[in-house]
């Protein structure tokens, strides 16, 4: 199936934040932060950045299961931001957690970060290398790395079927937006064309559900 881009990149409507914030995403936030251990078998003690945050559900869950880890959160919505902020304040994370409104690519950020993770980003970049780039400018020789995507499916009916078994119960917005995320999503061969372009080829690709894949490994 052909990709169709996102109609808009930032999720910046108070009303499509909100319902963001308020869905439950736990199955698949625990699958990033799982992968994460895999890559990271140890508590991670060092300074992570987290590309496109949204309300910062990763970033809460990474600071409570590595209680020694500092965090960077960027995201270019302001609407997301202030739910994010909230939810921070709501568990006093806020010396441990630092909000950054930036729009990527993003200039002017550190290049030392001991990890560079990222959800859900990458289909809503109007170009990928975007991301990739920034990865590489941000972490430090040797950084972990890990960037979870929702994968495009074969054909409109399994989009449609996935929509149907994962958010049958959703309010609209969300709906909509699941639907046209997995129509704007990259495959894994797309995904490894990137990664070569930005000499990005020591890190993989693999599938990790039936509608995610994953980039892991460390920068160069
Ligand atoms: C689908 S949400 C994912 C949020 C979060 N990572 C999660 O897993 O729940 C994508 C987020 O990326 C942000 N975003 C999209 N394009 C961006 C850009 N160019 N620069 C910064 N943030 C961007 C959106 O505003 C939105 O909050």
């Amino acid at each position: 199936m052909k990709r169709t881009p996102e109609p808009e990149e930032l999720m910046d409507e108070a009303d499509q934040a909100l319902a963001y914030a308020q869905a439950d995403f736990s199955e698949s936030n625990e699958l990033f932060l799982e992968l994460f251990s895999r890559l990271h078998p140890e508590p991670f003690t060092g300074r992570m950045l987290d590309l496109g945050c949204g309300p910062a559900d990763i970033p809460l869950r990474f600071a409570r299961r590595h209680p020694g880890a500092r965090i960077d959160a960027l995201d270019g919505a302001r609407a997301m931001l202030d739910l994010a902020q909230q939810a921070i304040e709501a568990e006093g994370l806020e010396q441990r957690i630092r909000l950054h409104c930036q729009y990527l690519p993003a200039t002017g950020l550190a290049g030392d970060y001991d990890a560079v993770v990222s959800n859900s980003l990458l289909h809503h970049l109007n170009d990928p290398l975007d991301l990739w780039r920034t990865i590489a400018a941000c972490g430090a020789s040797g950084a972990h790395v890990l960037v979870m995507d929702l994968l495009r499916p074969d054909s409109p009916e399994r989009v449609d079927a996935l929509v149907a078994q994962y958010a049958a119960d959703a309010p609209e917005v969300l709906r909509r937006d699941f639907h046209a995320s997995l129509h704007a999503a990259y495959t894994l061969d797309e995904v490894r064309e990137q990664l070569a372009r930005c000499d990005l080829d020591s890190l993989t690709v693999e599938q990790v559900s039936d509608r995610h894949l994953a980039v892991m490994g460390r920068l160069p």
